[in-house]
């Protein structure tokens, strides 16, 4: 029986990307799968529509992590199974460029692993956000067909329902308060050349929640049947897919750099480390089993109770930033790097945005190694992935315990975040349930 979770407020969220399609299309000569390569643009980026070229790195960084303070998304809450509730949120600034309909319109929809659902603002409008693109009109496109409610695909996700018409209603809320009401349909959905026709997606007619203006929508990268990942599967060579982020937090890095998310490219060769990808049965979320931390050559370890149905202790999401561990193996965690680290600790580390352990330094911190145990993975993480520096003087660590989250109540879930995976390729498997990193250079990706 699992206890989980409720999800308040969750602090950081920061990189703001655009998932800005059109990219390439090869062949793989290893697998001979189609390779679909979609660019992931940050938000902030110069080639954003939202990039002011007046600020600087620090304020777009601070700004960056005061919205995400504020803008958390959550996930639907979920019916029956064991788990009440388990929360998360996707950041809501990644997004995905795509197109819908025949003939294609644009959808930017918010990225998200944590839900299922693809879903666009349709006309008629009964109650709509603000969006820059034009609503889908689903009478001007060709290949729009609305479900009915006695339809096999109108069971696939549990939030759809016969209520007054015949057709598949659906109403789709998420722990943040956004939520969608519409009817659930079928249309081609296109990214980049690869067209799928017959895709379900949610038309909704009545819609609300946190949205920054650009997107029309959120797109589900979750585990269940009806997410993107799921549904286009079979035309991009399979269910998996994996994302090589820059860590556009760094001073470092060129803003012109995307982000990449690929479909139907496994990711293989020398230094691919996996782990399982443990779903419970809960259709929806990325959880994996962390068995301990090390910093330096001193290992903490956390015990697993592997005899709970449950599995899993930590879940890995793009959306969010920083890494919460559980608070015992936090506490360790942290006071090991505090004896290894010998800089001026700044003392209010609030202003950091609840960053817990903060240091006044103009150098990069070196050491110590920070290497992530994670059953069948023990992953090395690079300096960039386990400080993060928040101005020109001031780095902290990019972790935090989950006491922090505000996932309240009893649990003690832990968020891996997207900090932590930059300069990897993570692949999500979904056919055999794996997660693999392997250590890369995103930014010549
Ligand atoms: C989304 O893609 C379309 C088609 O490629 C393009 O015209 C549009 O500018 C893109 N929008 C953004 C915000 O990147
Ligand atoms: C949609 O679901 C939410 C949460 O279950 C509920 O509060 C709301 O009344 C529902 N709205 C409609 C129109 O069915
Ligand atoms: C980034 O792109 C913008 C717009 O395309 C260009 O003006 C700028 O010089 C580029 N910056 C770098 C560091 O290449
Ligand atoms: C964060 O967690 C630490 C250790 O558990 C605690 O001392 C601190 O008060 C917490 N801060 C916030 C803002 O919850
Ligand atoms: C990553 O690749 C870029 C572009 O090729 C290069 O400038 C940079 O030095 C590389 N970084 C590392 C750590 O090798």
């Amino acid at each position: 029986m699992a206890t989980l979770l409720r999800c308040s407020s969750i602090f950081l969220v920061a990189f703001s990307i655009l998932f800005h399609t059109v990219l390439s299309l090869t062949q793989d000569d290893h697998h001979h799968a189609t390779v679909l390569t979609l660019e992931l643009i940050h938000r902030d980026s110069p080639v954003s529509p939202l990039y002011n070229p007046s600020e600087t790195h620090w304020q777009r960084l601070s700004q960056s992590l005061r919205r995400s303070h504020h803008q958390h998304r959550i996930i639907p809450h979920f019916r029956g199974k064991d788990v009440e509730s388990p929360l998360s949120f996707s950041g809501g600034e990644y997004l995905l460029n795509i197109s819908i309909g025949t003939p294609p319109r644009t959808l930017i929809g918010i990225f998200d692993t944590g839900s299922n659902l693809i879903w666009t603002q349709c006309i008629p409008c009964k109650e709509c956000f603000e969006q820059k693109t034009p609503l889908f009109n689903p009478a001007s496109s060709q290949t729009y067909k609305a479900l009915s409610c006695g339809s096999k695909q109108c069971h696939l996700l549990p939030q759809a329902s016969c209520f007054s018409t015949q057709l598949c209603h659906y109403n789709y809320t998420y722990g943040d308060g956004s939520y969608t009401i519409g009817n659930l349909a079928l249309d081609t959905v296109t990214l980049n050349s690869i067209s799928v026709r017959g895709t379900i997606f949610g038309c909704g007619h009545q819609n609300g929640g946190i949205f920054s203006g650009i997107e029309s929508g959120i797109i589900g990268f979750g585990s269940g049947a009806v997410s993107l990942v799921s549904q286009i599967g079979k035309s991009v060579g399979g269910k998996f897919f994996s994302h090589c982020l820059v860590p556009t937090m760094s001073t470092q890095t060129d803003p012109n750099i995307s982000s990449k998310l690929y479909f139907g490219h496994q990711v293989s060769g020398p230094g691919v480390l996996s782990t399982p990808l443990l779903l419970n049965g809960i259709d929806t979320y990325y959880y994996l089993e962390l068995q301990g931390i090390s910093v330096g050559g001193k290992r903490f370890t956390i015990d697993v109770d592997s005899s709970q149905d449950f599995k899993g202790n930590i879940f890995i999401d793009s959306g969010t930033p920083i890494t919460y561990l559980p608070t015992n193996l936090y506490t360790s965690f942290e006071a090991e790097i505090r004896k290894e680290v010998h800089l001026e600790v700044v003392k209010d580390s609030m202003e950091y945005y609840l960053l817990n352990l903060c240091y006044k330094t103009m150098f990069d911190i070196t050491d110590p190694i920070v290497t992530v145990h994670f059953n069948g993975a023990d992953v090395k993480l690079n300096l960039e992935n386990t400080f993060l520096r928040v101005s020109e003087d001031v780095v902290c660590l990019a972790f935090g315990p989950t006491s922090n989250e505000t996932f309240t109540e009893t649990s003690d879930l832990g968020i891996y975040g997207n900090v932590a995976v930059t300069n990897f390729l993570v692949e999500y498997d979904l056919e055999n349930k794996i997660l693999s990193f392997k250590p890369t250079n995103c930014t010549a990706q």
